[in-house]
């Protein structure tokens, strides 16, 4: 027989069924851990999601809240099949990704959109109910959501073998763990992205080449064509120059929607190709005269 945890073990909210202590202590429900609401839209092409609502007599303080990008969060409009999100370290992107993949029923540490196993994917409101995911009439057949940090997990679960692991053949049969990082983060899109899927990705460029963007950015434009949608945080000015895509830079001011030769990925990798000399020396001129300073 099944028993529930002792309540304040880490396992609690694990149970396959949760007690919820009402406003009203005298009432105790026992509830499913099954979401109430169910995802009864149809499958069908994107884009899936165009946005988020805020509501802001939900909105805490401080982290994520006081994030400029974060308060700005309404100007996004999701409506292309590929939305990218530039902007400086720290400017918000992977806080605003991690969020929309929540509120899509993603596991926070990425993945598959449908873990197999698992109960199916259903959205819903984020940050406590601060903010409300605007969704279409369709919804994806599959999707994955990419974090750099954990797509080693991912690809450890994938190529376990385990029973609720995906048959090898949905990834092109090579044990991710025999191909190299970028070779394997190839393989899953390769293999993975297509057909009417939502996808996000953050910082997709983190293990490929240049040549190896390239490829990224093919498949990515193959599968938009082909009815998904993407959000795709990125520095890459080859991944920025994605046709038809919808670009905001997010910064202290929050979010804009700038031309792609104005972004700061674009411009100053731009600038630092045309003269490397003398942005090294204006960037090692600082280091020099931390070292005089040393001695
Ligand atoms: N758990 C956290 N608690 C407090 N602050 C956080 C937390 N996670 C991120 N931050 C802060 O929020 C800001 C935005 O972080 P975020 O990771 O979203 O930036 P980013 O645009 O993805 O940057 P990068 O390009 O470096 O990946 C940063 O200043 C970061 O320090
Ligand atoms: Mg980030």
């Amino acid at each position: 027989m099944s028993r529930l945890p002792a309540i304040g073990s880490r396992h609690w909210f694990a149970a396959p069924f949760r007690v919820c202590l009402s406003a009203r202590p005298w009432i105790v429900a026992t509830v499913p851990r099954v979401a109430k609401r169910r995802d009864v839209r149809r499958f069908g092409p994107g884009p899936f999601v165009t946005g988020f609502k805020r509501d802001p007599a939900e909105w805490g303080d401080g982290f994520p809240f006081d994030l400029p990008a974060m308060l700005a969060i309404e100007q996004l409009r999701l409506d292309r099949p590929v939305t990218l999100l530039a902007g400086e370290n720290g400017s918000g992107k992977s806080t605003i990704l991690k969020a929309l993949a929540e509120a899509i029923g993603f596991h926070v540490e990425g993945g598959e959109l449908e873990r197999s196993g698992e109960l199916p994917a259903v959205p819903r409101k984020v940050l406590g109910e601060a903010l409300d995911p605007l969704l279409t009439r369709s919804k994806p057949r599959n999707g994955y959501y990419l974090r750099a940090e954990s797509f080693f997990n991912v690809a450890q679960f994938i190529d376990s073998g385990t029973t609720y692991a995906p048959d090898l053949s949905l990834y092109g049969d090579v044990p991710l763990h025999q191909q190299s990082h970028g070779e394997s983060f190839l393989a899953l899109a390769a293999n993975r992205f297509g057909g009417v899927g939502l996808y996000l990705l953050d910082e997709p460029e983190a293990a490929l080449s240049v040549t190896g963007a390239l490829a990224l950015l093919a498949v990515i434009a193959r599968a938009a064509r082909a009815g998904g949608q993407f959000v795709i945080a990125t520095h890459s000015p080859i991944l920025l120059a994605c046709p038809e895509a919808r670009i905001y830079e997010l910064d202290d001011d929050g979010i804009s929607e700038p031309p792609y030769d104005e972004l700061d990925a674009v411009r100053l990798t731009r600038n630092f190709l045309q003269s490397p000399d003398r942005h090294l020396r204006a960037a090692l001129g600082g280091a020099d005269d931390a070292d005089h300073e040393r001695q």
